[in-house]
C-alpha cells in the first residue's frame, strides 16, 4: 500500500471526537449513557441568529464572500470587543474563520517555521499540539498540576524561553481545567513576555463564561497588543458549535497574512454563519452563566465524596478535571463477581463508560494522564444521574 504523509502518521484523532463515537455507538445499541464527553453547550442557539440565516438564505446571500469575512461582521466584532473586552481593533485587524479551530491553524501555518518552539501550558486543549505538529513547531509543555490551580507562573515561562522559542499559547478560562488567570496572574505572564520577542496566542473563547473572576485579556496591555492573537468564537457563548464561526484580532500584517493563507484552504467561511454570527453578536443571556454555576457547584460536591478523587473547583468555562491517580490498584467487582484492577485513568473511563454507563475523557489527550475531564454543559437532572452513577461505581472498588 502507498504510504501516508510522515504529517498524516504522526497526528493522532482528537480524543474527544473518539470518546463521543464509542459513546453514540454505544447508544445506538440501546445503551443509556450519560454523556458528559463533549465540550458543547446544551443551550439552543439564539433565535436572533437563526432568524438571521433563515434571511440570509431567502435573500440568496449564498455566495463567496470576502476572504477574512464581511466588513459588517468585522465591525461588529471590533465593537464587541471595544465594548466588553477594552480592546481597540479595527475591522482590518479581524478575520472571521471557520470555527476558533481553524482560526488557531491558520495562525500556527502563519508564524511557524520547521522546529520553532511553542510554550504551551498542561493541561492543554487536545488540538494545540496536533495543530503546531501538524505546523512542523515543537509543543513544549510548561507542567502544572493541582497545586497552582494549574496556574503557570512567570518563572517557569523565563526558565522555558530558549531561541527557538516563537510563541506562548494562553488559554483562560481553561479547557480542561477552568482555571480562569487574575488580571495580576496575566500582568506578570506579560512582565517576563515583555522581555523576549515571542507571540502570544491568547485563545479566549470561554471568556463569557467565568463565575468567581472576570476574564482578562491579555491584549489589553499596551506592550502586549502588536505582538498578541486575540482567539474567540461563537461556539462556546452563543451555543453555535455546528455553524463554524471563529474570530482573530491581530496587527493588520498578521491579519494579511492569515486571509492569505485562508484565501487557499477554506477562503470564507460560511456566508449564512457570518449572518447568523452578525445576529447574535450581543444577546448573550447571563442566566446561562448561574445555570453553569449551579451545575458546576453540584458536580464537584458529588466528586469530592469519592474516595480517590481529588478536584479543584474550576473558575470557568463548562469543565472539571478530576484527578484520579487515587484509584489506581484498586478493584471493580462486577455484578458476576468478575474483578478487574484499574491500571490507569485511562481503564478507569473505559469502566465508567462500559459498566456506569458514563460518558467522560481521559486526561491523556490533554497532557495530564491522571485526570480526567467532565463536561457540565448538560442538565442539572443529568448530573444528578451521573453523581448516582459514579457513587455506585466507586461503592464496588475495593
Ligand atoms: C479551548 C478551545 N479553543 C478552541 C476551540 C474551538 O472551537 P470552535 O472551532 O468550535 O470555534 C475549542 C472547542 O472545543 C476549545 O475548547
Amino acid at each position: 500500500m502507498l504510504d501516508l504523509s510522515k504529517r498524516a502518521r504522526a497526528i493522532s484523532p482528537s480524543p474527544t471526537l473518539s470518546i463521543d463515537a464509542k459513546t453514540k455507538a454505544l447508544v445506538a445499541s440501546g445503551v443509556d449513557v450519560i454523556n458528559l464527553s463533549v465540550g458543547e453547550p446544551d443551550f439552543a442557539t439564539p433565535d436572533q441568529a437563526s432568524l438571521a440565516a433563515i434571511a440570509a438564505i431567502t435573500a440568496h446571500f449564498t455566495k463567496y464572500t470576502a476572504v477574512s469575512g464581511i466588513l459588517e461582521l468585522r465591525q461588529a466584532i471590533a465593537k464587541k470587543l471595544f465594548e466588553e473586552n477594552e480592546l481597540k481593533y479595527t475591522a482590518n485587524e479581524i478575520i472571521v474563520s471557520s470555527g476558533a479551530k481553524q482560526s488557531l491553524y491558520n495562525i500556527f501555518m502563519t508564524i511557524l517555521d520547521p522546529q520553532d518552539e511553542v510554550l504551551l501550558p498542561t493541561p492543554y486543549w487536545v488540538s494545540y499540539p496536533e495543530q503546531i505538529r501538524l505546523c512542523e513547531g515543537i509543543p513544549v509543555p510548561l507542567f502544572t498540576d493541582e497545586s497552582t490551580q494549574f496556574k503557570i507562573t512567570p518563572e517557569q515561562v523565563e526558565r522555558a524561553i530558549t531561541n527557538k522559542t516563537k510563541a506562548i499559547l494562553l488559554n483562560s478560562p481553561s479547557n480542561p481545567t477552568g482555571t480562569v488567570y487574575t488580571p495580576e496572574e496575566i500582568q506578570a505572564l506579560a512582565d517576563v513576555l515583555a522581555r523576549y520577542e515571542i507571540y502570544v496566542i491568547s485563545d479566549e473563547i470561554y471568556e463569557q463564561l467565568t463565575y468567581d473572576v472576570s476574564h482578562y485579556s491579555i491584549a489589553s496591555i499596551p506592550v502586549m497588543r502588536d505582538r498578541t492573537f486575540v482567539v474567540n468564537g461563537f461556539s462556546k457563548t452563543f451555543a453555535m458549535t455546528g455553524w463554524r464561526v471563529g474570530y482573530v484580532a491581530a496587527p493588520e500584517h498578521l491579519i494579511q497574512a492569515m486571509s492569505s493563507f485562508q484565501s487557499h484552504t477554506t477562503a470564507n467561511p460560511s456566508s449564512i454563519s457570518q449572518k447568523a454570527a452578525l445576529g447574535a453578536l450581543g444577546t448573550f443571556d447571563r442566566s446561562t452563566v448561574t445555570e453553569y454555576r449551579k451545575r458546576r457547584d453540584f458536580i464537584v460536591s458529588a466528586l469530592s465524596r469519592l474516595e480517590g478523587i481529588e478536584c479543584v473547583k474550576p473558575e470557568g468555562a463548562f469543565y472539571v478535571f478530576p484527578k484520579a491517580s487515587g484509584v489506581i490498584g484498586r478493584k471493580l467487582t462486577r455484578p458476576n463477581g468478575e474483578k478487574h484492577v484499574i491500571e490507569s485513568v485511562d481503564q478507569l473511563c473505559e469502566y465508567l463508560l462500559t459498566d456506569a454507563h458514563l460518558s467522560v475523557v481521559p486526561g491523556t489527550g490533554f497532557g495530564a494522564p491522571n485526570n480526567f475531564r467532565i463536561s457540565y454543559a448538560t442538565s442539572l437532572t443529568n448530573l444528578e444521574i451521573a453523581a448516582d452513577r459514579l457513587r455506585t461505581f466507586f461503592d464496588h472498588l475495593e
